[in-house]
């Protein structure tokens, strides 16, 4: 099959995304080339000032750009909660929810909200209630879709579900920590593929990964983050294409996973990849399941 690129992207009108942390590098970027082919987007920001300031770019760059943002703290249940009430209250439909937002390792060991280790709060937490809270919204939408977005972190050697320290008290290592979190966000999406399908719904739960690519996210990485982003990122142009893809294109099938499938997946145009070894285990992604819904106190049952 020809490379997907960015004139691959259709005309979007009249469907409605929703992209979490959406106000700076990959999700802005999905957002901008939405609105360029005619869709309506919310972006979910964290930092209100941040949203304005990511809304009025976006208006400066489009004409009639059709965006607004609401906050959202993925870090805090209660404010997944309230935000979701809020969206179903404004919105009568929703074609794809795209789960972007994300932090990777910060220094120091910090905690949610709720008292969760920060990296698998924000990541994977947040975004298990939020698909929870807006499903009834994407079932009553024909055709819509949940775009989790993952790394290629959950390839890396300490890249595993820690059943046993799951909130790394015992000793915080902040590389295995984000590489939990990122594959918790693989496996997640591969099992809400399944049970939609086993029930029967219309909507897709794909998952997506951006290779390597120059963002924010690196803030916490030092001199290691800024060589690395001078010899081996990608541009956020080329970041956000999985995303676009398993978002928009007419062939995806719930359970795809799309990424970059040049050097190790670090870069190039989005294919079809391998998932991740403990995304493909079944029992494991149902026993993370389990776990988050008890850790979170939120049964989510299709
Ligand atoms: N860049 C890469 O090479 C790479 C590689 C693999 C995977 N990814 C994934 O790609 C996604 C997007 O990251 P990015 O590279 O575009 O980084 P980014 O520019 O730092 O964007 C991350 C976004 O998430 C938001 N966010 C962080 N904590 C949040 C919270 N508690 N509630 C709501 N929003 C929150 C940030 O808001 P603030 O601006 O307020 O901080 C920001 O808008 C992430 O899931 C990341 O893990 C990126």
């Amino acid at each position: 099959m020809s490379q997907w690129k960015i004139t691959n992207l259709e005309r979007q009108d009249d469907k409605v995304f929703l992209i979490t942390g959406a106000n700076s590098g990959i999700g802005f970027t999905t957002a901008k080339e939405l609105l360029r082919k005619g869709a309506t987007v919310i972006l979910a920001v964290r930092n209100r000032q941040k949203g304005v300031e990511a809304v009025s770019k976006l208006k400066g760059d489009i004409l009639q750009a059709k965006v607004s943002m609401l906050e959202l703290d993925l870090a805090d249940l209660d404010s997944v909660r309230q935000f979701s009430q809020n969206f179903k209250a404004n919105h009568d439909r929703l074609d794809v929810l795209i789960n972007n937002a994300g932090i990777m390792m910060p220094n120091d060991y910090m905690v949610s909200k709720q008292g969760f280790e920060i990296q698998l709060a924000t990541n994977h937490f947040g975004h298990f209630v939020l698909t929870k809270s807006l499903m009834p919204l994407l079932e009553s939408t024909s055709d819509s879709r949940v775009v989790t977005v993952s790394s290629i972190a959950t390839k890396m050697k300490d890249a595993d579900i820690y059943f046993d320290d799951l909130q790394f008290k015992k000793k915080y290592v902040k590389m295995a920590s984000y590489a939990q979190s990122k594959l918790a966000n693989t496996m997640f999406a591969l099992e809400l593929s399944d049970r939609l399908k086993e029930s029967g719904s219309h909507v897709k739960s794909v998952a997506a990964h951006p290779g390597y690519t120059a963002t924010n996210l690196q803030q916490h990485m030092g001199l290691l983050g800024t060589i690395m982003n001078a010899l081996l990122a990608q541009k956020q142009e080329m970041g956000a294409l999985p995303t676009l893809r398993a978002a928009t294109a007419k062939q995806v099938k719930g359970g795809d996973y799309f990424g970059p499938t040049k050097m190790a997946e670090y870069r190039g145009y989005p294919e079809l990849v391998t998932p991740p070894q403990l995304a493909l285990d079944k029992k494991a992604c149902e026993k993370l399941w389990t776990v988050t819904e008890e850790l979170t106190k939120e049964t989510f049952s299709l």
